[in-house]
């Protein structure tokens, strides 16, 4: 418990420290709740604030708020609802509740009167905004906390290691279900079994993708055709878990026999440790990612597809055809997590470069700040076409790789002084 309570201390510093830079005496932060489909009475799954999950490590809060105003004990107006049409579990007993003032709410009217505190900011979604628009979610308060969110605590650290091991659960049983031939819709299920979690507890939407699929970066769909072995070529997961709110974001790809696809995962896989081994506190990330340009040109040429130089195929922008999305991001409380475009806590802005702009994180690393790192190469179609007929491709091989769908490796790195923790290895 030890590590919870100087989890919330620093979350109580952190706001103070926010607060004070956006002048506000008091903060609100509501949970949200669900909020039905269009011309409907049901609701998708409930995704709690992830403001509010900084402070309340509760899974399943609606329609709750935390109050904090600097030097008093926070308080959690927590909603238990008379209800007898949802099993109501009280969540008010966990030991993380020694650190707040709990009160539990029956109703909606019993939530507290936000105006009668002066100069206070609410942070929540649109669903309930009880405050004038300049003090909901101002933007001063959001870039103070967004940025303090960077660097994790020991706590946060223990659940995104946590996440990490369950998610690896689930890989293992993915990838054995793939080696038996099963459709993507049973690796699916293998999947949420093996890590013991619903569908709408996972962080993301699993990505299971078998042979061209895997080259359609968010492919969505779970096909239920199991594809007969003389045809099954590869298989791509991106699959990741969740533990206390935190989230792991975890890619592998595997091929079906041990042919020159195999060959070039395993070639990724150095660059790709290689590239984690970089991710250390003071690392340019925007600098990482364009040395991975240059690693996955290697295995591109190595393998016969550049017929150029790596270098070569990195000046003409040829890598970016192979490898059109960042190199990874911030993760923790969201799985893009938040300031990944921002140098300080005022929220100064940093692009990513005009020819990379789906990075979406561009500044140099801080000490315990946890991001992905996931180097890619596909063949895509799509993308193919822009380049077709380029006189330093080998569009033979392209044609050999293109069924394979295309390569992602994806580990959670802490960045640490001089080092890093692999939490995903
Ligand atoms: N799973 C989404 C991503 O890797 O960013
Ligand atoms: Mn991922
Ligand atoms: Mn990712």
């Amino acid at each position: 418990m030890k590590a919870f309570q100087q989890h919330i201390e620093k979350v109580i510093q952190a706001t103070t420290h926010a607060l004070d830079l956006a002048g506000y005496d008091g903060v609100w932060i509501y949970s949200g709740h669900p909020v039905n489909h269009f011309l409907d009475d049901m609701a998708p799954a409930h995704a709690i604030n992830p403001h509010f999950k900084w402070w309340v490590p509760v899974p399943h809060v609606t329609s709750s708020v935390l109050h904090f105003q600097p030097g008093k004990k926070p308080t959690v107006y927590l909603h238990q609802p008379a209800d007898f049409w949802h099993k109501i579990v009280d969540n008010s007993q966990g030991d993380w509740a020694a650190e707040f003032d709990v009160k539990v709410i029956g109703h909606y009217q019993d939530l507290p009167d936000y105006k009668q505190w002066k100069n206070h900011a609410w942070i929540g979604s649109p669903e309930l905004h009880p405050l004038a628009p300049e003090d909901t979610n101002p933007k001063a308060l959001l870039d103070a906390l967004h940025f303090a969110r960077i660097k994790k605590t020991e706590y946060e650290l223990s659940c995104l290691k946590e996440a990490n091991r369950l998610a690896m659960l689930g890989h293992k049983a993915a990838e054995q279900a793939f080696r038996s031939g099963a459709s993507e819709f049973e690796i699916h299920m293998a999947y949420l079994q093996a890590c013991e979690h619903n569908e709408h507890e996972m962080p993301y939407g699993n990505i299971v993708a078998l042979n061209e699929n895997g080259a359609v970066l968010h492919y969505q769909y779970q096909s239920q055709e199991r594809i007969a072995s003389g045809d099954l070529k590869s298989f791509l997961i991106d699959a990741g878990a969740n533990h206390n709110g935190y989230a792991s974001d975890i890619t592998r790809t595997y091929s079906f026999q041990q042919d020159a696809f195999a060959d070039m995962i395993a070639m990724m896989d150095v660059k790709q440790q290689q590239l984690c081994q970089k991710a250390v506190a003071g690392q340019d990330y925007t600098a990482l990612h364009l040395e991975a340009h240059l690693a996955i040109s290697e295995v591109l040429h190595e393998f016969g597809v550049f017929k150029c130089s790596a270098a070569d195929a990195v000046s003409q922008g040829l890598s970016r055809t192979f490898f059109p999305h960042g190199l990874g991001h911030y993760l923790g409380l969201q799985v893009h997590d938040v300031s990944g475009h921002v140098v300080d806590e005022k929220g100064t802005p940093k692009p990513p470069p005009t020819e990379h702009p789906f990075l979406r994180l561009t500044d140099t690393l801080r000490e315990n700040a946890v991001v992905t790192i996931e180097p890619g190469l596909y063949f895509i179609p799509m993308l193919m076409q822009e380049i077709a007929g380029h006189k330093d491709i080998n569009w033979d091989k392209v044609a050999e790789f293109q069924p394979y769908g295309g390569i992602r490796i994806e580990d959670n790195i802490v960045a640490k002084q001089g080092g890093i923790v692999n939490l995903t290895r």
